[in-house]
């Protein structure tokens, strides 16, 4: 006989320790999912396989762009084994599991379905709610199929519309399974790092086609998302990668080059999708750009301001910014973050001379977390957030006792959910922590050697091994708290 009513289960005390358990100090909301994030690219593998079709990326690392002429033809082989991968996240206790649907495998090369590939991601999100792990699916992340990027990618207005074909296609065949779903993701590392800087495909140095590219991505975001929601497919957000900016110094010369990156990196974006314009400032400095602000029309910020269910926060770092050209003496040394883009705006990304930066040069701030999610209530409102990802790259390597131990991304860890903790204290109405990554996998132009993973991946022969980390996590999913 089921009992009566709730109340006549007992309930544990808030903050009673578990049995067994060290006593859980932070707690977090009851329902907070727990979970880890991934890319198609970066660990499928089996890129000629099923009716893939190339993307640009295949393309770029191909002609040797990524470090050591590394490729994503393999990666973590995740393709042919998913049904393990799905027991690893059993086992690690994942109450959500957010992953990318490759959009060279939905479709061939004249945009009609390939069902072999649409079958794969049916598979992998039943293999989820099994196993009780919520799937979140991200429409697009970085793998524009080589089709549109022949056609000028996301210079090309087209390439928005073509987009919401693709999230028909996914949330019409899947939106009975997934429930949660992300159109793009992190719009400025994508467009600036692809058409501004070059260190990614299409390899463009323009700041005004970055620009350009910017606005068109925003637009097939509005456009995917009123593709899932004609299907009622369930929940829409996207997912960004924003970064609190601080000025280097009292200077004001300092408030304003750091208000100008802020513009750059977050307004644009935030202004756009929560306030239906762009930042004036920035528009001012990028109006003489072309193909840049020509690129907007009449009603495409309607389309982009359309409200979400959730936003998906990628955090990794803050940013610390001076003005270009001051002497700031020995005290401060510029980052790999300083590119010719911050420069444009009279700005050079810093960090005091002597702080560690992680593997790939990025300063590490927990309290830029509590800070950067305040602030996105204190500007643009009450909209409910999921982290999406959040980690620490270092060069984990098997120890003799056949572990992977790595204290670092344990403390990384512990120390950014202490902060997200504090958010949610003071209010801020976060739902879940999505950590990157799942498993090793392959870091883009920096190939394989930067490792993500809770999990550690060896690529001679594939096999999973579970890092220190991966059961400090368990632990902290099966306490839902610290
Ligand atoms: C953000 C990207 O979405 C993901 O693809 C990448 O691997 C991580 N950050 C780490 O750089």
């Amino acid at each position: 006989e089921p009992p009566a009513s709730l109340e006549s289960i007992p309930q544990p005390l808030p903050n009673a320790p578990t049995k067994g358990a060290t006593t859980v100090t932070l707690r977090f909301p009851e329902g907070f999912l727990w979970g880890a994030s991934t890319a198609a690219y970066q660990i499928e593998g089996a890129a000629a396989e099923d009716g893939r079709r190339p993307s640009i990326w295949d393309d770029f690392v191909h002609a040797g762009h990524a470090r050591h002429g590394e490729t994503g033809d393999v990666a973590a082989d995740h393709y042919h084994r998913s049904a393990s991968d799905l027991d690893l996240m059993a086992d690690l206790g994942m109450t959500a599991y957010r992953f990318s649907i490759a959009w060279t495998r939905t479709m061939d090369d004249d945009g009609a379905v390939n069902q072999k590939g649409l079958d794969f991601y049916r598979r992998l999100a039943d293999g989820l709610r099994e196993r009780g792990i919520e799937p979140f699916a991200t429409l697009y992340h970085f793998d524009l199929p080589r089709r549109l990027g022949e056609r000028g990618g996301w210079l090309d207005r087209d390439t928005a519309y073509r987009l919401a074909d693709h999230a028909d296609l996914v949330s019409g065949a899947l939106g009975d399974r997934i429930g949660h779903w992300m159109t793009v993701n992190e719009l400025f590392v994508e467009t600036f790092l692809g058409y501004a800087t070059g260190d990614s495909p299409p390899g463009r140095e323009s700041t005004g086609e970055a620009v350009a590219a910017s606005h068109h991505m925003l637009l097939g975001h509005g456009l995917a998302a009123q593709a899932v929601r004609a299907n009622g497919a369930g929940e829409v957000g996207i997912v960004t990668s924003f970064s609190p900016v601080r000025p280097a110094t009292a200077d004001p010369r300092d408030a304003e080059a750091a208000r100008r990156i802020d513009g750059l990196v977050n307004r644009f974006y935030l202004d756009a999708l929560f306030r239906g314009e762009y930042p004036a400032d920035l528009m001012a400095h990028y109006a003489d750009l072309r193909p840049g602000f020509t690129a907007v029309r009449d009603g495409d910020l309607d389309v982009i301001s359309a409200p979400l269910d959730f936003l998906g926060l990628n955090y990794y770092f803050s940013r610390t910014v001076a003005a270009s050209g001051r002497d700031l003496g020995p005290d401060w040394v510029e980052t790999p973050l300083s590119t010719r883009v911050e420069a444009e705006l009279g700005a050079r990304d810093v960090v005091r001379a002597g702080e560690t930066l992680t593997a790939i040069g990025w300063p590490v701030d927990p309290g830029g977390l509590t800070e950067l999610l305040l602030r996105l209530r204190a500007d643009y409102g009450d909209v409910p957030i999921y982290i999406t990802e959040n980690g620490l790259p270092l060069g984990d390597y098997v120890t003799p006792d056949g572990r992977v131990h790595d204290p670092e991304r344990i403390e990384f860890l512990r120390r950014h959910l202490t902060a997200l903790h504090a958010a949610v204290a003071a209010g801020v109405d976060v739902r879940g922590y999505l950590t990157w990554s799942l498993l090793d996998n392959f870091e883009w132009g920096s190939g394989y050697a930067p490792r993500f993973g809770l999990t550690f991946v060896d690529y001679g022969t594939q096999r999973r091994i579970p890092k220190d980390s991966f059961h400090w996590y368990r632990e902290v999913i099966a306490r839902n708290g610290l």
